[in-house]
Protein backbone atom coordinates (compact mmCIF):
# COMPACT_ATOMS: atom_id res chain seq x y z
CA UNK A 1 0.00 0.00 0.00
CA UNK A 2 1.65 3.41 -1.05
CA UNK A 3 0.88 7.08 -0.64
CA UNK A 4 1.09 8.69 -4.03
CA UNK A 5 3.40 11.22 -3.53
CA UNK A 6 0.94 14.24 -4.94
CA UNK A 7 -0.81 13.67 -1.28
CA UNK A 8 2.15 14.40 0.48
CA UNK A 9 2.19 18.29 -0.21
CA UNK A 10 0.55 20.71 2.11
CA UNK A 11 -3.16 20.44 1.35
CA UNK A 12 -5.49 23.36 1.00
CA UNK A 13 -8.90 23.75 0.14
CA UNK A 14 -8.26 24.94 -3.00
CA UNK A 15 -6.00 21.05 -3.79
CA UNK A 16 -9.72 19.53 -2.48
CA UNK A 17 -11.83 21.15 -4.67
CA UNK A 18 -8.80 20.21 -7.61
CA UNK A 19 -9.11 16.95 -6.13
CA UNK A 20 -13.14 16.83 -6.84
CA UNK A 21 -12.53 18.19 -10.53
CA UNK A 22 -9.70 15.24 -11.02
CA UNK A 23 -11.74 12.44 -9.63
CA UNK A 24 -9.33 11.91 -6.77
CA UNK A 25 -11.18 10.77 -3.96
CA UNK A 26 -10.32 12.59 -0.03
CA UNK A 27 -9.71 10.25 2.46
CA UNK A 28 -10.45 12.22 5.99
CA UNK A 29 -10.30 11.05 9.27
CA UNK A 30 -11.19 12.76 13.00
CA UNK A 31 -7.82 13.82 15.21
CA UNK A 32 -7.96 14.69 18.69
CA UNK A 33 -4.02 14.72 19.85
CA UNK A 34 -0.82 14.69 18.50
CA UNK A 35 0.29 11.52 18.63
CA UNK A 36 -2.66 9.90 16.64
CA UNK A 37 -2.50 13.04 14.39
CA UNK A 38 1.06 12.10 13.41
CA UNK A 39 0.28 8.47 12.69
CA UNK A 40 -2.74 9.57 10.67
CA UNK A 41 -0.95 12.56 8.83
CA UNK A 42 2.13 10.54 8.20
CA UNK A 43 -0.46 7.75 6.42
CA UNK A 44 -1.61 10.58 3.99
CA UNK A 45 -4.94 11.39 5.22
CA UNK A 46 -6.05 14.39 3.08
CA UNK A 47 -7.78 16.44 5.88
CA UNK A 48 -7.82 16.33 9.81
CA UNK A 49 -10.73 17.36 11.21
CA UNK A 50 -10.63 18.26 15.15
CA UNK A 51 -13.97 16.76 15.73
CA UNK A 52 -16.47 17.95 18.29
CA UNK A 53 -17.10 14.29 18.82
CA UNK A 54 -14.46 14.96 21.11
CA UNK A 55 -16.91 15.12 23.28
CA UNK A 56 -18.05 11.64 22.78
CA UNK A 57 -14.98 9.89 21.88
CA UNK A 58 -12.42 11.75 24.52
CA UNK A 59 -14.66 13.13 27.11
CA UNK A 60 -17.17 10.56 27.59
CA UNK A 61 -20.37 12.33 26.98
CA UNK A 62 -23.78 11.04 25.28
CA UNK A 63 -23.89 13.86 23.10
CA UNK A 64 -21.40 16.76 21.09
CA UNK A 65 -23.63 19.36 23.47
CA UNK A 66 -21.14 19.77 26.07
CA UNK A 67 -17.96 20.91 24.24
CA UNK A 68 -16.82 24.17 24.15
CA UNK A 69 -14.99 26.62 22.13
CA UNK A 70 -11.90 26.10 24.47
CA UNK A 71 -11.82 22.40 24.24
CA UNK A 72 -11.93 22.74 20.42
CA UNK A 73 -8.70 25.24 20.19
CA UNK A 74 -7.04 22.93 22.64
CA UNK A 75 -7.08 20.14 20.53
CA UNK A 76 -6.64 21.73 17.71
CA UNK A 77 -3.35 23.45 19.06
CA UNK A 78 -2.33 19.42 20.13
CA UNK A 79 -3.00 18.64 16.16
CA UNK A 80 -1.90 21.25 14.34
CA UNK A 81 1.89 21.02 16.54
CA UNK A 82 2.28 17.82 14.84
CA UNK A 83 0.46 17.84 11.43
CA UNK A 84 2.48 18.48 8.34
CA UNK A 85 0.77 17.25 5.36
CA UNK A 86 -3.54 17.12 6.12
CA UNK A 87 -5.40 20.24 6.00
CA UNK A 88 -7.03 21.03 9.65
CA UNK A 89 -10.24 21.60 10.17
CA UNK A 90 -11.86 22.46 13.39
CA UNK A 91 -15.76 22.01 14.48
CA UNK A 92 -17.17 25.04 15.87
CA UNK A 93 -18.96 23.64 18.39
CA UNK A 94 -22.59 23.91 19.52
CA UNK A 95 -23.45 27.67 20.98
CA UNK A 96 -20.40 29.02 19.24
CA UNK A 97 -22.15 30.24 15.97
CA UNK A 98 -25.53 30.12 16.63
CA UNK A 99 -26.14 33.31 18.62
CA UNK A 100 -25.13 35.63 15.52
CA UNK A 101 -23.14 36.03 12.68
CA UNK A 102 -20.68 38.22 14.00
CA UNK A 103 -20.36 35.97 16.98
CA UNK A 104 -19.79 33.21 14.86
CA UNK A 105 -16.98 35.01 12.91
CA UNK A 106 -15.12 35.95 16.27
CA UNK A 107 -15.08 32.33 17.41
CA UNK A 108 -14.00 30.94 13.96
CA UNK A 109 -11.52 33.70 13.92
CA UNK A 110 -10.08 32.11 18.02
CA UNK A 111 -9.38 29.16 16.08
CA UNK A 112 -7.40 30.30 13.23
CA UNK A 113 -5.63 32.71 15.02
CA UNK A 114 -5.21 30.99 18.36
CA UNK A 115 -5.63 27.26 17.40
CA UNK A 116 -3.58 27.16 14.11
CA UNK A 117 -6.94 25.60 12.21
CA UNK A 118 -6.35 25.91 8.04
CA UNK A 119 -10.44 25.89 8.13
CA UNK A 120 -14.05 25.17 10.36
CA UNK A 121 -16.80 23.62 10.04
CA UNK A 122 -19.82 24.08 11.46
CA UNK A 123 -23.33 22.24 10.87
CA UNK A 124 -26.63 23.72 8.98
CA UNK A 125 -27.58 25.21 5.83
CA UNK A 126 -29.98 28.11 5.19
CA UNK A 127 -29.72 29.05 9.46
CA UNK A 128 -25.53 29.35 9.31
CA UNK A 129 -25.52 31.32 5.42
CA UNK A 130 -24.57 34.64 6.67
CA UNK A 131 -22.00 33.55 9.65
CA UNK A 132 -20.59 31.43 6.45
CA UNK A 133 -20.74 34.45 4.03
CA UNK A 134 -19.07 36.29 6.69
CA UNK A 135 -16.24 33.91 7.03
CA UNK A 136 -15.64 33.60 3.85
CA UNK A 137 -15.43 36.70 2.46
CA UNK A 138 -12.66 37.55 5.19
CA UNK A 139 -10.63 34.75 4.27
CA UNK A 140 -11.84 31.89 6.92
CA UNK A 141 -12.24 28.85 4.93
CA UNK A 142 -15.35 27.02 5.84
CA UNK A 143 -16.91 23.11 5.38
CA UNK A 144 -20.27 22.63 5.68
CA UNK A 145 -22.13 20.00 7.38
CA UNK A 146 -25.35 18.77 6.57
CA UNK A 147 -27.94 15.41 7.03
CA UNK A 148 -27.63 13.84 10.29
CA UNK A 149 -25.94 17.15 12.34
CA UNK A 150 -25.52 15.72 15.95
CA UNK A 151 -25.26 19.04 17.64
CA UNK A 152 -29.12 18.84 16.86
CA UNK A 153 -29.81 15.61 18.61
CA UNK A 154 -32.30 16.88 21.02
CA UNK A 155 -34.87 18.20 17.92
CA UNK A 156 -33.84 14.89 15.95
CA UNK A 157 -34.54 12.86 18.78
CA UNK A 158 -32.49 9.91 17.49
CA UNK A 159 -29.38 9.36 15.01
CA UNK A 160 -32.25 8.23 12.70
CA UNK A 161 -30.65 8.80 8.71
CA UNK A 162 -31.96 12.00 7.43
CA UNK A 163 -33.38 12.95 4.30
CA UNK A 164 -35.24 10.30 3.65
CA UNK A 165 -38.54 11.92 2.70
CA UNK A 166 -38.91 13.98 -0.54
CA UNK A 167 -39.50 16.95 2.04
CA UNK A 168 -36.01 16.34 4.46
CA UNK A 169 -34.01 15.68 0.56
CA UNK A 170 -34.98 18.39 -0.62
CA UNK A 171 -34.30 20.62 2.18
CA UNK A 172 -30.73 19.04 2.41
CA UNK A 173 -30.50 19.64 -1.13
CA UNK A 174 -31.20 22.97 -1.11
CA UNK A 175 -28.41 23.46 2.29
CA UNK A 176 -25.75 22.37 -0.47
CA UNK A 177 -26.60 24.64 -2.51
CA UNK A 178 -27.11 27.82 -0.21
CA UNK A 179 -23.55 26.65 1.41
CA UNK A 180 -21.64 26.55 -2.02
CA UNK A 181 -22.77 30.01 -2.88
CA UNK A 182 -22.10 31.30 0.85
CA UNK A 183 -18.65 30.28 -0.21
CA UNK A 184 -18.01 26.95 1.46
CA UNK A 185 -15.05 24.89 -0.30
CA UNK A 186 -16.86 21.60 0.97
CA UNK A 187 -19.49 20.05 2.45
CA UNK A 188 -19.80 16.78 4.86
CA UNK A 189 -22.56 14.63 4.28
CA UNK A 190 -23.70 12.33 7.14
CA UNK A 191 -26.03 9.54 7.16
CA UNK A 192 -28.30 10.20 4.02
CA UNK A 193 -29.48 8.12 1.38
CA UNK A 194 -27.06 6.98 -0.95
CA UNK A 195 -28.64 8.74 -4.26
CA UNK A 196 -29.25 11.73 -2.61
CA UNK A 197 -25.56 12.24 -1.45
CA UNK A 198 -24.75 11.34 -5.40
CA UNK A 199 -26.98 13.82 -6.70
CA UNK A 200 -25.91 16.94 -4.36
CA UNK A 201 -22.27 15.41 -5.34
CA UNK A 202 -23.09 16.34 -8.70
CA UNK A 203 -24.77 19.27 -8.78
CA UNK A 204 -22.41 21.49 -6.49
CA UNK A 205 -18.69 22.14 -7.51
CA UNK A 206 -17.26 22.00 -4.19
CA UNK A 207 -16.34 18.02 -2.84
CA UNK A 208 -18.97 16.48 -0.80
CA UNK A 209 -17.42 14.25 2.29
CA UNK A 210 -19.78 11.60 3.46
CA UNK A 211 -19.83 9.60 6.64
CA UNK A 212 -22.70 7.04 6.22
CA UNK A 213 -23.50 8.61 2.65
CA UNK A 214 -22.72 6.44 0.10
CA UNK A 215 -19.46 5.70 -2.30
CA UNK A 216 -20.41 8.45 -4.45
CA UNK A 217 -19.47 11.44 -2.42
CA UNK A 218 -16.04 13.27 -3.34
CA UNK A 219 -14.43 12.30 -0.09
CA UNK A 220 -15.32 9.76 3.27
CA UNK A 221 -14.43 11.23 6.90
CA UNK A 222 -15.14 8.48 9.87
CA UNK A 223 -14.19 8.74 13.07
CA UNK A 224 -10.82 7.52 13.97
CA UNK A 225 -11.45 5.66 16.89
CA UNK A 226 -14.80 3.57 15.27
CA UNK A 227 -12.82 2.86 11.85
CA UNK A 228 -9.99 0.94 14.21
CA UNK A 229 -12.32 -0.62 16.74
CA UNK A 230 -11.33 0.98 19.79
CA UNK A 231 -15.27 0.74 21.11
CA UNK A 232 -16.90 -2.47 21.68
CA UNK A 233 -20.62 -0.72 21.59
CA UNK A 234 -20.51 1.26 18.69
CA UNK A 235 -20.90 -0.53 15.46
CA UNK A 236 -22.84 1.48 13.49
CA UNK A 237 -23.30 0.07 9.84
CA UNK A 238 -21.36 2.73 7.74
CA UNK A 239 -18.00 2.10 9.74
CA UNK A 240 -15.78 -0.32 8.39
CA UNK A 241 -13.24 -1.09 11.27
CA UNK A 242 -9.87 -1.24 10.08
CA UNK A 243 -8.36 -2.76 12.79
CA UNK A 244 -9.30 -4.34 16.55
CA UNK A 245 -7.86 -1.86 18.46
CA UNK A 246 -9.77 -2.31 21.92
CA UNK A 247 -8.80 -6.02 21.85
CA UNK A 248 -5.10 -5.55 20.55
CA UNK A 249 -4.68 -2.87 23.94
CA UNK A 250 -6.34 -5.05 26.46
CA UNK A 251 -4.25 -8.36 25.42
CA UNK A 252 -1.47 -5.80 25.57
CA UNK A 253 -2.02 -4.54 28.97
CA UNK A 254 -3.14 -7.73 30.16
CA UNK A 255 0.54 -9.08 29.40
CA UNK A 256 1.76 -5.59 31.25
CA UNK A 257 -0.10 -6.06 34.05
CA UNK A 258 0.38 -10.21 34.46
CA UNK A 259 4.50 -9.22 34.04
CA UNK A 260 4.13 -6.67 36.56
CA UNK A 261 2.49 -8.82 39.40
CA UNK A 262 4.96 -11.56 38.27
CA UNK A 263 8.17 -9.54 38.58
CA UNK A 264 9.35 -9.77 34.97
CA UNK A 265 9.03 -6.19 34.18
CA UNK A 266 11.15 -4.70 33.95
CA UNK A 267 13.80 -7.27 33.27
CA UNK A 268 17.53 -6.07 33.57
CA UNK A 269 17.44 -4.98 29.72
CA UNK A 270 14.83 -2.27 31.11
CA UNK A 271 16.49 -1.03 34.11
CA UNK A 272 19.82 1.02 34.64
O1 LIG B 1 -17.40 15.67 14.99
C1 LIG B 1 -17.14 14.85 14.10
O2 LIG B 1 -16.37 13.91 14.28
C2 LIG B 1 -17.80 15.04 12.80
C3 LIG B 1 -17.57 14.00 11.75
C4 LIG B 1 -18.09 12.69 12.13
C5 LIG B 1 -18.06 14.42 10.42
O3 LIG B 1 -18.46 15.99 12.61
Amino acid sequence: MSVSPTTRKRVTTRRLIDMKAAGKAIACLTAYDAITAEILDTAGVDVLLVGDSVGNVIQGHDTTIPVTLEHMIYHTQAVVRVVEHALVVTDMPFMSYQVSPQEAFRNAGRLMKEAGSGAVKLEGGQRVLEAVRLMTENGIPVMGHLGLTPQSIHQFGSYKERGATPEEADEIRKDALALEAAGAFAIVLEKIPTALAAEITSIVSIPTIGIGAGPQCDGQILVWTDMMGMSTEFRPRFVRRYAELHDVMTTAVKHYVADVRGHTFPGPEESY
